[in-house]
C-alpha cells in the first residue's frame, strides 16, 4: 500500500455488557447503558495515550439476531446518546463517522448520525468511528460489487496493485489508517466480523475485563502491552522506521 497515513489506529470490540449486568442480577439492557459511560470515559482519554483513530464496535449486523426488545433498546441507547454526546464531542475536538449500514435503522437515528457528523466535521483531536450495523464481509463484499460495476479492467492498470488500491479506496479505507491495536474485552477470543481488512497487521489483546468496568487503567495498560510488541511486517525483524514501542501503522512504512 502506497498511502502514507501517519497515527495510531486503536479499534475495540466492546464486549461484556450482558455479563457484567447479569453478574450484578440487573437485566442486560442495565449492562449497554454502562457500556455507553465507558465509550465515554474511552474516547475522552485517547488523545492522551496519542490515538488518533478510534474505531468502537457498537452493534454487529449479526446483532439483529438478538430478541427485538433487546435490538430496539440499543438503537434507542445509541440515537440518544448521539444527540446528548454531540456537544461534548465537538468541545473536545472529536471528529465522529459511523461505519456500516444506514438503510436497516430508523430514520430518526439516521437523520441523528448526520447531524453529528455535519457538527464534529472539523474536529481533529480524534477521529472516533462507530461501527453500527457493521459487518466487515459485507463491506469487502460491497466494496468488490461496487468496483466490479463501475470499474473497467483496463482502467485499473496493473491488475493487482491496481485492483488493491481501487477496493481499499470502495471500501473508504483509504479514510483511516490500518488498524494498529485490535482490544476485545469480556474474555472471549475471537473477531466477530469486524475489520478484516484493516486488521490485516493489527496487534490483538484480549481482556478479561467486562466493558462496563473499562477505564483508563485498562486503556494504559492496553497502550503498554501494544508498545511492547515487536512488529515486523513480514520481515525478519522490525523495519529501521520502526523503533520498538513505536506507534507507527504497516501503511506508513515503505
Ligand atoms: C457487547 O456486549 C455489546 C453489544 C454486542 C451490543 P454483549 O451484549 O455482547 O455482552 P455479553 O457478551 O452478552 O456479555
Ligand atoms: C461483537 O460482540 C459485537 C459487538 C461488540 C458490538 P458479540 O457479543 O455480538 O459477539 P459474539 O456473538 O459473541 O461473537
Ligand atoms: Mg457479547
Amino acid at each position: 500500500m502506497s498511502t502514507s497515513t501517519f497515527g495510531f489506529h486503536v479499534a475495540i470490540i466492546m464486549d461484556g455488557n450482558g455479563r457484567w449486568a447479569k453478574a450484578r442480577g440487573r437485566p442486560r439492557r442495565f449492562g449497554h447503558a454502562a457500556g455507553a459511560r465507558a465509550v465515554r470515559r474511552v474516547v475522552e482519554a485517547a488523545p492522551a495515550y496519542g490515538i488518533t483513530t478510534l474505531t468502537l464496535y457498537a452493534f454487529s449486523s449479526d446483532n439483529w439476531r438478538r430478541p427485538r426488545s433487546e435490538v430496539d433498546h440499543l438503537m434507542r441507547l445509541f440515537t440518544r446518546h448521539l444527540r446528548s454526546e454531540r456537544d461534548r464531542l465537538v468541545a473536545h475536538g472529536v471528529r465522529l463517522s459511523i461505519i456500516g449500514r444506514r438503510d436497516r435503522i430508523s430514520d430518526l437515528l439516521r437523520q441523528g448520525i448526520e447531524d453529528v457528523e455535519r457538527h464534529t466535521a472539523e474536529g481533529t483531536s480524534l477521529h472516533l468511528r462507530i461501527a453500527l450495523d457493521y459487518s466487515a464481509r459485507q463491506a469487502l463484499l460491497e466494496a468488490a460489487l461496487s468496483l466490479a460495476a463501475t470499474t473497467k479492467t483496463n482502467d485499473i492498470g496493473d491488475p493487482r496493485a491496481g485492483f488493491e488500491a481501487a477496493l481499499s479506496r470502495a471500501m473508504h479505507a483509504d479514510a483511516a489508517p490500518d488498524v494498529d491495536l485490535l482490544i476485545r474485552t469480556g474474555g472471549e477470543q475471537r473477531l466477530s466480523d469486524f475489520l478484516l481488512w484493516e486488521s490485516a497487521y493489527a496487534e490483538l489483546l484480549f481482556m478479561n475485563v467486562m466493558w462496563p468496568d473499562f477505564g483508563n487503567e485498562h486503556l494504559a495498560s492496553a497502550v503498554q502491552a501494544f508498545a511492547s510488541r515487536e512488529r515486523r511486517f513480514g520481515r525478519v525483524s522490525p523495519p529501521p522506521t520502526e523503533a520498538k514501542g513505536r506507534l507507527r501503522t504497516a501503511r506508513a512504512i515503505p
